[in-house]
């Protein structure tokens, strides 16, 4: 098949098109190389025999040779930082949405579209996800973002809005979406913007919501999103782990190799029209047992400090339901945390180090009163 990847030299991108190449596909990479992911001098490191344009994907539109002829796109490019997003609206919204809206122009324009968009959505659609109350365990709610006031009085958990506190259970695909964020409101609306274009334009969207996805090749210079990236490098440097809130909120962290095969799948299997799917390992990890699992695995000795800061918008727990991507694509994670991290530290072990920017984030966060300490 003929294929193209948008954002296709970011992480998942490049895993993506390496794996689609040995599978004998001719892969096309859009990629406009944001300095934020891949510096001010970026270097056009493709895999060997895969093409690749720098475009930004906002001007698809006036490239439409590129998407003609292809038999499937991978939407990837995107802007990702959840906390950026709070304050760089119109950049998030303009990249994520007209970006997407651009690619259906450049659809409808060519003479022989594709017959599959698969877009990289985000569990954090769902903001803080599925919960349930102690009286009732059968009935999932989905709590209301955290107000800054809950967090200022270091009140974690979500609540019900008598005041008793919910537990995290895994979840599904059919919860409503809740976004916490302006990223998480961009990845909703590339959703109904592709499913709304997809009967019309004869092309099937099949929409994957991933959870944490981490691993070799992942961006080691954006301080804005990545925690493991963000954390070996500190601990590379002997610098203390800094650690929101009281360290016991939880993410669900699926290693690059499992996303790539669940993407791999969905090219050609037979899905519903707008086939809507959780990626993640369907289990929770603490930020504490991450931590304590990154030093293990690169043998780092560094302090680690739970500092009690917090990040408006950020959700406290989430974690995936898998059971629909099981079914319809075989999706089965294979790679477990402490080997994911173990790759990961030897890969990123013999990466040039990058100077620590987290401050900096930060610093910009607490400007606009969407940090606490
Ligand atoms: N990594 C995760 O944990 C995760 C989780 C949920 C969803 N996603 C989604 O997966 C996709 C890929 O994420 P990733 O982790 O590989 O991120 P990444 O930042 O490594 O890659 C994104 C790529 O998109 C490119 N890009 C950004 N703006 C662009 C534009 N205007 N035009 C063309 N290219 C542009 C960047 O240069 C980069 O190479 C994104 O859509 C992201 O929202 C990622």
């Amino acid at each position: 098949m003929k294929i193209m990847v948008t954002g296709g030299l970011g992480f998942i991108g490049q895993a993506l098109a390496k794996r689609l190449e040995t599978a004998g596909h001719d892969v096309i990479l859009i990629d406009s190389l944001t300095p934020q992911i891949h510096g001010t001098l970026p270097t056009l490191k493709a895999p060997d025999g895969v093409a690749v344009t720098r475009l930004d994907v906002r001007d698809i539109a006036r490239h439409v040779d590129l998407v003609d002829g292809c038999d499937a796109v991978y939407h990837l490019a995107a802007e990702t930082g959840t906390a950026q997003s709070m304050y760089r609206v119109q950049e998030y919204v303009a990249v994520n949405e007209l970006g997407t809206a651009a690619l259906i122009e450049a659809i409808a324009a060519s003479k022989t579209r594709p017959k599959r968009v698969i877009l990289a959505s985000s569990r954090s659609v769902y903001g803080e996800g599925a919960y349930t109350t102690p009286a009732r365990p059968d009935i999932l709610v989905q709590p209301d973002p955290r107000t800054p006031d809950q967090l200022a009085r270091n009140n974690w958990e979500p609540q019900t809005a008598a005041g008793e506190t919910l537990r995290a259970v895994a979840t599904p695909e059919d919860l409503p979406f809740s976004p916490g964020s302006i990223y998480a409101a961009t990845k909703a609306s590339q959703e109904l913007l592709l499913r709304a274009a997809g009967p019309a334009l004869g092309f099937k969207p099949v929409i994957f919501r991933f959870q944490n996805v981490y691993g070799e090749g992942q961006s080691l210079q954006n301080p804005y999103t990545g925690i493991i990236s963000i954390f070996f490098n500190r601990a590379r440097q002997g610098m203390t782990i800094p650690i929101y809130e009281d360290g016991l909120e939880s993410r669900d962290f699926i290693h690059i190799q499992d996303i790539v095969d669940g993407l791999l799948a969905a090219l050609e299997a037979d899905l519903p029209n707008g086939a809507t799917m959780n990626l993640g390992a369907g289990e929770a990890t603490t930020v504490l047992g991450l931590v304590e699992e990154l030093l293990k695995a690169g043998s780092f000795d560094v302090p680690v400090k739970v500092t009690g800061q917090y990040r408006v918008g950020d959700i406290r727990h989430c974690f995936a339901d898998i059971t629909r991507a099981s079914s319809l694509i075989g999706f089965k994670p294979k790679i477990t945390l402490s080997e994911g991290l173990a790759r990961f530290c030897m890969w990123a072990g013999a990466q040039p180090v990058h100077e620590d920017r987290l401050e900096q984030a930060s610093a910009e966060l607490r400007a606009r009163k969407l940090m606490g300490d």
